[in-house]
Order: C-alpha cells, then structure tokens, then sequence
C-alpha cells in the first residue's frame, strides 16, 4: 500500500510561480472548477498574473470572444483564483501543488524543500520543470512517493500536452490522480518515467534533437531556415517546421491555435 492517499477528485491547488507558465496553468486549472492559490514572491507579477489572467492573449476575456466559455463560468473561474505572496499560507490546504518557478535546480529544490515541510501531508506535489531531474526535487521534498513532473506546453490554456513524468518513488495513486485531473483540464496525458541523468523528458529530447540537427543542416549552407522548415511540414506533416516552433516558442503563435503546435521548453 503507498504510503500517500490523495484527495480524490481534486478540489483546490497552488501554483508557485505565476509568471508565463504559473499564470496560465492557474487559469487552466480554475476553469476546470479548481479552487486556486495563485502563488508568487514577487507582489507585482501577482498583479500582472491577475491581468494575464484577465486580459491576456489567451486570457478569459479572450475565451469568451472565441467562445469557449461564457461569461459567467469566466467570472466564476476568476472567483475561484486567489494570489499570495506567502508559500506556506498558499499550500496551507491544497490537494496538488505545481510548481512554476524559473528552470533553476537550486531554487526548484529549495521549494520542494520547503513543500515538504509546509504541504499537507496528502498533497501531491508536481513541477513543470522542462527536464530538471524529478528525482532530486523528490528527494528534497523528503515525500518522493508524492512527487512526479507534470510538463505543461505553452499556451497552456490551448496546449492539450501533459507530459506526467514519474520516478521509481512516485506512488501509482499519486499518477492516478495527476492523469484525472490533466483530464478534467482537457488535456491528453502521456505517463513517462523520467532519466535522471538527461536534462529533458521525453518530448524536449526529441524536439531539440531536431532543432540541432535543422540548425547543423542552415550552418552547412544547405538550406535557408523557410526552407527547412517548408520540407519538414511537406515531408512529414509537421503543423510548423523546427524553426517557427523556435519563434512561436519565444515570441508567440499571434493566433489562436488549439493546441497542436504549442512551444515547450
Ligand atoms: N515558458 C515556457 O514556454 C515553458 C514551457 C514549459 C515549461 N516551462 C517551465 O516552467 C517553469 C516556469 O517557466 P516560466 O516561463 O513561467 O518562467 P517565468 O520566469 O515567466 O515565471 C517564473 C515565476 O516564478 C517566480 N519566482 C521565482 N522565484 C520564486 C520563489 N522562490 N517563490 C515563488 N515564486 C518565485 C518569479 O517571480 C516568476 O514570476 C520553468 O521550469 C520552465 O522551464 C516553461
């Protein structure tokens, strides 16, 4: 029997880090019907979540006029989300923690040693680190069988990627529960188990081998980069070729598209 038991279904959860991912997948989450704690050290990204949240590209204004959400459920999503700059008040009584802080191992282990202390003793606790080792974040948490990656693509509230990365430790309830509630979120999960020792799961491997490789074939001369990216999408149907991926990664898709070409990172 694991030792976890979570909360089932989930109802409420703190995101730490509400900047480009954190702000979004609070979002996500609060349209799902989730009671979220958005959670930042920084009091002014808060203010600048909640107008993200609000008024952003792909905020819930704009949900409305794509007409994926009414009015109402929008005010009811925005009522349900709540900002702290405190990360002990913010975990105080949550089901799931993610963890949105920048790609740092040093400051994703402070956290989820501070998670382990402060997190109630059910809460799973999930990071959206791009492929920092989960196994190090578990360790340092002191609840390895509470801790698994969950891998969200930006824009997460149009990407259905969920990348769930697990570790030897991860309790199977704790997968379980992670699966159903990307499920709720309108995602589609993909259970990985995670290399410790290679930056990156399983998606990020394989798109920035690609990535390398277009880069290697432009430095030869072989091939402009409108070029490269043409021959990918005619050869293999690939919705964007490997460089707009890059650009719509850094500076965005500057449409609405649902979910098929998103950027990790
Ligand atoms: N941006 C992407 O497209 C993308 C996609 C997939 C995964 N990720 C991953 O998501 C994570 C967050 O990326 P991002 O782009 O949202 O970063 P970001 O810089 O936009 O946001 C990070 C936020 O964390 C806050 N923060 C820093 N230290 C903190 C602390 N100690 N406590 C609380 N908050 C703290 C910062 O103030 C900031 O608002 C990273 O691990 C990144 O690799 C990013």
């Amino acid at each position: 029997m694991p030792a976890h038991s979570p909360a089932e279904p989930v109802r409420s959860v703190a995101v730490v880090g509400a900047g480009v991912m954190g702000s979004a997948i609070a979002q996500v989450l609060a349209v799902a019907g989730m009671d979220v704690t958005c959670m930042d050290r920084s009091a002014r990204q808060l203010t600048t979540a909640k107008v993200l949240l609000e008024d952003g590209r792909y905020g819930l204004r704009r949900g409305i006029l794509r007409g994926k959400l009414t009015a109402d459920a929008a005010a009811a999503a925005l009522a349900r989300v709540t900002f702290s700059d405190d990360l002990p008040t913010a975990v105080a009584d949550v089901d799931i923690v993610i963890e949105a802080v920048p790609e740092d191992l040093d400051l994703k282990l402070d956290i989820f040693e501070q998670l382990g202390g402060c997190a109630p003793a059910h809460a799973i606790l999930a990071s959206n680190t791009s492929g920092l080792p989960v196994a190090a974040l578990a360790a340092a948490s002191r609840h390895p069988e509470r801790v698994l990656a969950w891998h969200w693509a930006s824009p997460a509230q149009v990407s259905r990627f969920a990348e769930i990365a697990t570790t030897k430790k991860t309790a199977e309830s704790v997968v379980t529960t992670v699966v159903a509630l990307a499920e709720r979120c309108g995602k589609q999960p993909v259970v990985i188990v995670e290399n410790p020792r290679t930056w990156g799961f399983v998606a990020n491997r394989i798109y920035f081998a690609a990535v390398r490789e277009a880069e290697r074939v432009r430095d030869e001369g072989l091939a402009t980069e409108a070029q490269i990216d043409g021959l990918m999408r005619n050869a293999y149907g690939w919705p964007a070729g490997p460089f707009a991926v890059v650009k719509g990664a850094t500076e965005g898709w500057g449409d609405d598209r649902e979910g098929s070409v998103a950027a990790l990172l």
